[in-house]
């Protein structure tokens, strides 16, 4: 068996007193979409958070291409290739579509390079070339996701982590979304952790995941075994 590309071993942390993972143990392998799934308030934002660097690690252990992560910050957890898009989105309101997409290339300096991952970025997401010129506040909340994904990209991240990338968008739409993941993560062989809420979604997508109640990891297995779990069904898909 080859390691892991990411593995958390026991992993706690939490905020001010309170802690909210009760050390939990996950891997992701190179080439994997993973979906994390759980209820509100179950820790998922908290896990995506704690692998990027901005939540410290309490006890245990992120390792990430075969070296610890604890005590790395965030911006050099960036520059290794994971890349988190946040809940919410948090893209430049004030600045155009493809601002926004240079800004996600910061890291690089290789103009050409970025000028091709632009028109790449545009043939992934034809809406964004559409509306290049446009502020991203004024986008449609879609829109803005599949902004916020492809700015992302422009990274050339290794990892790619999403945290509800559904909220609050039509089905369809977001349809379109978990397709167009699937495709970078073929594709552009980017690895994907897939926070959802949207279970029956997310198990549709990934090829593992984790369910996570209240800061513990309660299952794991294949996505389309979870899909089929009664207690999965009952708890997470509507029964
Ligand atoms: N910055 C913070 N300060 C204090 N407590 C926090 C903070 N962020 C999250 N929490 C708490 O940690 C717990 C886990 O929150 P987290 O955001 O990780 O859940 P989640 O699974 O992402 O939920 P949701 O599905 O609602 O996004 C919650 O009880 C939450 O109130
Ligand atoms: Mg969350």
């Amino acid at each position: 068996m080859s390691t892991p590309l990411i593995e958390f071993k026991g992993v706690k942390t939490g905020y001010g007193q309170m802690e909210v993972l009760h050390g939990i143990d996950l891997h992701v392998d190179q080439g994997e979409i993973v979906t994390l799934i759980g209820s509100n308030g179950a820790g998922k934002t908290t896990t995506l958070m704690t692998l990027s660097g901005v939540n410290k690690v309490w006890e245990g252990e992120i390792w990430y291409e075969g070296a610890c992560l604890n005590g790395v910050p965030p911006h050099e957890i960036v520059a290794r290739g994971i890349c988190h898009v946040p809940e919410g989105r948090q893209i430049f309101r004030d600045l155009t579509v493809e601002e926004n997409l240079r800004l996600g290339a910061y890291l690089r300096s290789d103009q050409a390079a970025i000028q091709k991952d632009l028109e790449h970025s545009f043939d992934m997401f034809p809406i964004l070339r559409e509306r290049s010129f446009q502020l991203g506040g004024t986008l449609s909340g879609g829109e803005q996701q599949m902004l916020a994904i492809a700015r992302g990209l422009m990274g050339k991240p290794k990892v790619l982590l999403l945290d509800e990338p559904s909220l609050g968008l039509a089905p369809l739409i977001v349809a379109d979304i978990f397709e167009t993941v699937k495709r970078v993560n073929k594709e552009e062989d980017v690895t994907v952790v897939l926070v959802e809420q949207n279970a029956n979604l997310a198990l549709k997508t990934a090829n593992r995941g984790y369910v996570l109640e209240t800061g513990t990891i309660t299952l794991s297995d294949d996505a389309d075994k979870l899909a089929n779990n009664p207690k999965v069904r009952e708890a997470y898909l509507g029964g």
